[in-house]
């Protein structure tokens, strides 16, 4: 393992022990009307940094949230996790996955968040990817890393989702994945996702 894998390991294990989501102070709710029935935020996530933002992110626009889960999971040893995944980013190979939504007919935008991973998105992603139609509906990406970003994960979930628009995407720094509100209602104004006062 590289200095580099390991200073993000690290930094991306004291953000996933942060316990609590904060709220960003001084960040102002838009004042366009909720319309959170036709959203999902869906999410990966193997150390709770991703899903920090999720719920947040979830908290303030509505709809429903929903989780890829890794089936098996990944090694808890974090050097065979590494390891493994390493391997099937280099091969794209399959690595199988649960979902707790089954038919994205309902929504119309899809809100997808997931960890980097090697520089893109784990497997498990692009199995829910593969496995479900996007076309016709609106994709608001965000990650979390330890810095690296989103690299080409737009590019690749635009290639992957035929028929979708994949908007411009969020991306967190898993050291401030608890810290990230005003970031990220920014960015959902951005791209014109309507929020709700905090409540
Ligand atoms: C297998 C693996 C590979 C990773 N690869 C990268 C990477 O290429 N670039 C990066 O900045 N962070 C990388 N990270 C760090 C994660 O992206 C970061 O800790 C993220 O916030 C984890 O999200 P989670 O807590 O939702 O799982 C990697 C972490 C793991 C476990």
């Amino acid at each position: 393992m590289t200095g580099k894998t390991v200073s993000f390991l690290s930094l991306a294990a004291t953000a996933a022990l942060a316990a609590t989501f904060a709220l960003a102070s001084g960040a102002a709710a838009q004042t366009a009307p909720a319309s959170g029935e036709d959203i999902l935020v869906l999410y990966y996530s193997d150390s709770g940094n991703t899903k920090a933002v999720a719920e947040y992110i979830h908290s303030r626009v509505g709809g429903d949230i929903a989780q890829i889960v890794a089936d098996p999971p990944y090694p808890q040893d974090r050097t065979q996790k590494t390891e493994l995944a390493k391997t099937e980013q280099s091969e794209h190979a399959s690595h199988g996955f649960s979902a707790s939504v089954q038919d994205l007919s309902k929504y119309r935008t899809i809100i997808i968040g997931y960890p980097i991973w090697w520089g893109d998105m784990p497997m498990p992603v692009y199995g829910f990817l593969e496995a479900n139609d996007f076309s016709g509906k609106t994709v608001a990406p965000f990650c979390t890393s330890g810095g690296s970003g989103l690299g080409e994960t737009v590019t690749k979930l635009q290639s992957s989702l035929s028929g979708a628009k994949v908007l411009d995407g969020l991306g967190v720094r898993a050291a401030d994945a608890a810290n990230s509100g005003e970031a990220a209602l920014k960015w959902l104004g951005d791209s014109g996702i309507a929020v709700r006062d905090a409540g």
